[in-house]
């Protein structure tokens, strides 16, 4: 089956075509919206909406092309269906049920968050169910019983913001632009990641909730101390911050697995992309099998959404309704 696979849930235009037989993507396409958002300081809904509607026609074009198989060989479309911003989604969903109509196969609705977790399943090694899932992304932070293939319990998950959400109000504080996690990443490189002592949020609580409202207030608050702040200090702040958000994520992964008794560990979303918090998670958590997609496989990608899609992908009829969710829990999956 020769799958081709739509992500459009934010700034990303992302497409992609997985072939079952070679177990392997053949080609894809991915188009970055961040530096027009950079100038508004974080994603424009209607600007998305508009850039997605100008890029993803072309760039599905590009994917079948460089595959080297004709439009008509493609056996299903599988489109982000949610979470995401309403616009974006509508423009994915509605061009991939386009094109299924068009050519008469079918097409399905994935999870994104869903489609962050399985993409590990296409490395080699790769986890078998059950295991443990981190899932940290610009809208979520989440720790997942992943039991089989659609049946997930979320068992932990962050009560204010995400925490690539807290990397991006961060960069906000310190003047570097968005997308702040990699410019957080990049600059605390050459920062002291002891300078500061920033809080662990929730460390100290038995449950497995993530909280990084207060980490960002904190830091805030130092930033707002100094006066005529200097590069090198504003790189301390950043790799201090960087740390405590890494400790954090290591505590409660460690916490969890314990709690589950689960001894593979997946890792997936933007924030996954991060080397100094992979190598803490890794370092810390020896005795723990864990996968992470390739570093250009963490962020929103078309890639992750077309290997969903043949998990989900079946021979039934056409659907034509536009079920897009912008809003849809990953313990409330329904393929039907
Ligand atoms: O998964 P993703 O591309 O989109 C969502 O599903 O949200 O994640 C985007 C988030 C942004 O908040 C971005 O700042 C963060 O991932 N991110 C990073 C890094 N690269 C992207 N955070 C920390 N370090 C990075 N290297
Ligand atoms: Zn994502």
């Amino acid at each position: 089956m020769k799958v081709l696979g739509i992500e459009t849930s934010c700034d990303e235009t992302g497409v992609a075509i997985f072939d079952t037989k070679k177990n392997t993507i053949v080609s894809e396409q991915l188009y970055s919206q961040a530096a027009k958002h950079a100038l508004y300081g974080g994603v424009v809904p209607e600007l998305a909406s508009r850039d997605h509607l100008k890029k993803l026609i072309p760039l599905i074009h590009l994917t079948i092309k460089e595959s080297g198989y004709n439009l008509d060989e493609i056996d299903g479309i599988a489109y982000t269906a949610g979470p995401g911003l309403r616009g974006p989604l509508l423009i994915g969903a509605s061009t991939a049920k386009a094109i299924a109509m068009s050519l008469d196969k079918p097409s399905v609705g994935i999870h994104h968050m869903e489609a962050h977790l399985l993409i590990n399943l296409l490395e080699n090694p790769a986890p078998s169910f059950p295991f443990l899932t981190l899932l940290i992304s610009g809208g979520h932070c989440l720790l997942i019983n992943s039991k089989s293939l659609g049946s997930y319990q979320i068992i932990g998950q962050t009560l204010d913001d995400a925490v690539g959400e807290a990397f991006d109000k961060v960069a906000k504080i310190l003047e570097l632009g968005y997308p702040g996690g990699p410019k957080i990443e990049a600059l605390a490189r050459q920062g002291n990641p002891f300078a500061f002592s920033f809080p662990r949020p929730m460390t100290n609580k038995s449950n497995l909730d993530f909280s990084f409202s207060g980490l960002k207030t904190a830091v805030y608050y130092e930033y707002k101390k100094m006066n005529k702040i200097t590069n090198s200090q504003k790189a301390d702040i950043a790799a201090s911050f960087q740390s405590a958000v890494a400790d954090t994520l290591l505590l409660k992964t460690r916490k969890a697995l314990i709690e589950t008794g689960l001894n593979e560990l997946v890792i997936g979303g933007g924030v996954a992309s991060n080397k100094f918090i992979r190598e803490r998670l890794i370092s810390g958590l020896k005795e723990t099998n864990i996968f992470f997609p390739p570093i250009e496989r963490c962020t929103d990608n078309g890639a992750m959404i077309a290997y969903a899609g043949s998990f989900y992908l079946k021979e039934t009829e056409q659907n034509m309704r536009l079920d897009i969710k912008p809003r849809w829990p990953l313990s409330e999956l329904n393929h039907g």
